[in-house]
């Protein structure tokens, strides 16, 4: 058991793939727990979740700086992506960065865009003659971050998605169209959970494609019977509830939202340059690290990475410690 700003983490030594898969803090495992038993037992009915859905949308909304209002629910970073997609004109241009995480280019592609893949470097340079640039803040491959200011400074719609970066890196993210994000690596919540963020005038021109009885102006009126009538802010968007994932997302989300931004990202790229530096390697100003090495030694050693784009990749969270590092360091020398 390990103790990390405040709570306590069941994660085994050497657990370094939070870019997969990031382990609950044991009061956001209790509280999942303890819904599902409930659940066995008859003992729920679906408003109990009500509650959750909104604190878990408000944290959210905290974490990457949007209002509550302006923030949609959904279970997958795709299925939130595809109503932006469906949103633009027929045939946008749509620049994004090659290598990108294919549940945010995917559905630009499947809805007949033009999408056009460049380094991530160039999109600021590329953004002009596009209709949106879609980019994660941090690339799922390797790490690498996107130049945010630039991309603000080039003035063309832009959609984030912020799965690789909210919960480690400190994101102020209100002057974007769009922020998409999943609840189940970096912000320690079930899968099942994903939100979307919208400015008010990205709001205005999403399409609620996923139109539900939950996305209704009031959810317990809006089961049975037309008319359409759908929430006037972000909820409109939002697809009906996996209830237990957001019983997870309510009490993990909160709590990073409480945390110092800045010491949590010190921790975590203090760790993972810590890696580098004992590999030669310059700093990066990035909790993921991606090396070109072999991935047995690591697994001998009973390191949890993950291979992606042909290299290992290593993810420091606040539940890293040195003894990770070093534990990497002994199993690559
Ligand atoms: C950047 C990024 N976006 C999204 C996802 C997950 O997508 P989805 O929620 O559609 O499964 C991942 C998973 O690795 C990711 O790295």
């Amino acid at each position: 058991m390990r103790t990390a700003f405040g709570e306590t983490f069941d994660v085994p030594p050497g657990y370094l793939n939070t870019a997969s898969v990031g382990v609950p803090s044991t009061s956001t495992a209790r509280a999942v727990s303890e819904a599902v038993a409930r659940w066995a037992r008859g003992a729920d009915a679906p408003p109990v979740f009500d509650e959750p859905v909104a604190v878990a949308r408000a944290a959210f909304g905290r974490i990457v700086g949007a209002p509550a209002e302006r923030v949609a629910i959904g279970a997958t970073v795709s299925q939130l992506v595809a109503l932006v997609a469906a949103s633009l004109p027929e045939g946008a241009r749509v620049l994004v960065a090659k290598g990108d995480f294919t549940s945010l280019t995917f559905p630009f592609a499947a809805r007949g865009h033009t999408v056009t893949e460049v380094p991530l470097d160039d999109l600021p340079a590329r953004a002009a003659d596009h209709d949106l640039v879609a980019v994660s803040v941090v690339q799922s491959a390797d790490g690498r971050l996107a130049d945010l200011a630039a991309l603000r400074a080039a003035g063309v719609p832009v959609l984030l998605d912020a799965t690789q970066a909210a919960g480690w890196l400190p994101l102020e993210l209100d002057w974007a169209d769009w922020v998409v994000g999943t609840g189940y690596k970096w912000l320690l919540s079930p899968r099942g959970t994903a939100w979307l963020a919208c400015s008010e005038a990205a709001l205005a021109r999403t399409a609620p494609l996923v139109a539900n009885w939950y996305a209704g102006d009031d959810p317990w009126t809006t089961v049975y019977d037309l008319p359409l009538r759908l929430a006037a802010d972000a909820r409109r968007l939002d697809l009906s509830p996996v209830w237990h994932a957001h019983v997870g997302a309510a009490v993990a989300l909160p709590w990073f939202a409480s945390l110092d931004r800045a010491a949590v990202h010190a921790h975590t790229t203090g760790l993972a340059d810590g890696l580098r530096a004992g590999l030669g390697l310059p700093p990066a100003g990035s909790a993921i690290v991606s090396l070109d090495v072999p991935p047995e030694p690591l697994l001998a050693a009973g390191v949890a990475a993950s291979t992606r784009a042909g290299r290992v990749r290593l993810a420091f969270h606040l539940y890293s410690t040195r003894d990770d590092v070093d534990r990497v360091l002994r199993a690559l020398a």
